[in-house]
């Protein structure tokens, strides 16, 4: 008869080497070494042998229960390998699904690169409330109540003497309630105007300028607002002035820019004049520094407001100025 440690070692390994799944090697196991296991039980029985024989019995069976757990553990780890490169239906070949990204704004984006524009020229930022007193918004730029000029705007009133700010020009006195001379500000915001169609919403944004110091010229203002267009658009954009009316500027000058869209030759975004108005200007009145309490002897100054819708429509080429807040993003995506 053959050895019967021969037979369990044989007739387990080859129980291994069948094994197909961790279930089956977990059954191998426990037939051969488990408690009541095969190779246990012959363990348990070498004290029956004659005792010149328990030895080498002894020995030989430690050995093989050894054996057994290495050649298990190592088809173990094998099979987890093997799992591990097993298709699992995800094609890494495939590129990535691409993040979405937000962006800034149009509208943002082209009162940051205004507002860049004039920081590099020395001016500093200051901000205003949207919700303004009749006093800033209109007395105190020279526009008393029941002045006709007020008609100019048209104002939604929060109550008597509250109004959603018109126009950023009410950060002029406040700045210079505040601030001796020289003055070089610009702000930015958001203002308000019961009008709304293709070239108007009732909520826009403007960029007020404002620069006071002692002999502080007209040529100054046409000097920064002429580097600013041509810092915004290019150096060969032609600048027009015009001279207009502001109650709280005098003289006062409309500036428009050669049409951008068709460098002047005449075309429907410029109703065939070749020209674009892109903002207000003038020469702080005096009546302006006597409410803030400058010397009008002594400073001069010039101040001038932007629409930033507008800059930003003629720069992309836009052509209605809703788009901007309806909020569809096919349309801000491509910004
Ligand atoms: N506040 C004026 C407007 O909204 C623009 C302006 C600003 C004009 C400063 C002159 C000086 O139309």
């Amino acid at each position: 008869m053959q050895n019967p440690i021969n037979e369990i070692e044989n007739q387990a390994l080859q129980e291994i080497q069948q094994a197909k799944t961790a279930e089956d090697l977990e059954v191998v196991s426990i037939r051969y070494l488990g408690r009541k296991g095969l190779l246990t039980a012959f363990l348990r029985s070498i004290s029956s042998l004659p005792e010149d024989q328990r030895p080498a019995a002894g020995k030989n069976a430690n050995l093989l229960k050894i054996k057994l757990e290495k050649a298990i553990a190592r088809e173990r780890s094998n099979m987890a390998a093997d799992s591990a490169n097993q298709p699992t239906g995800i094609d890494v070949t495939l590129p990535g699904r691409r993040r979405k990204h937000g962006s800034a704004h149009p509208v943002t984006q082209v009162l940051d690169e205004i507002c860049g524009i004039f920081m590099r020229l020395g001016f500093d930022i200051v901000e205003g409330p949207e919700v303004e007193t009749d006093y800033y918004n209109f007395e105190a730029l020279n526009i008393p109540k029941y002045h006709p000029a007020r008609d100019m705007q048209d104002t939604f009133y929060v109550s008597d003497n509250i109004v959603l700010r018109t126009h950023t020009s009410p950060s002029q006195p406040r700045t210079m309630e505040k601030t001796d001379p020289p003055v070089r500000i610009i702000s930015a915001g958001k203002v308000f105007r019961c009008d709304s169609d293709l070239t108007h919403t009732p909520m826009f944004h403007q960029i007020e300028g404002l620069m006071v110091d002692e002999n502080i010229s007209f040529g100054d203002l046409k000097g920064v607002l002429t580097t600013f267009v041509h810092q915004f658009f290019d150096q060969q954009t032609a600048l027009r002035f015009r001279p207009s009316y502001f109650p709280f500027t005098e003289p006062s000058a409309e500036v428009d820019i050669q049409c951008v869209m068709c460098r002047g030759e005449g075309c429907r975004v410029c109703s065939k004049t070749g020209w674009l108005e892109v903002l207000g200007s003038g020469m702080v009145h005096p009546a302006v520094f006597e409410n803030v309490g400058y010397d009008t002897a002594r400073y001069t100054g010039f101040a001038f407001g932007v629409g930033i819708e507008r800059m930003a429509m003629l720069k992309y080429g836009i052509d209605d100025i809703r788009k901007y807040f309806e909020n569809d993003m096919r349309f801000l995506g491509q910004f």
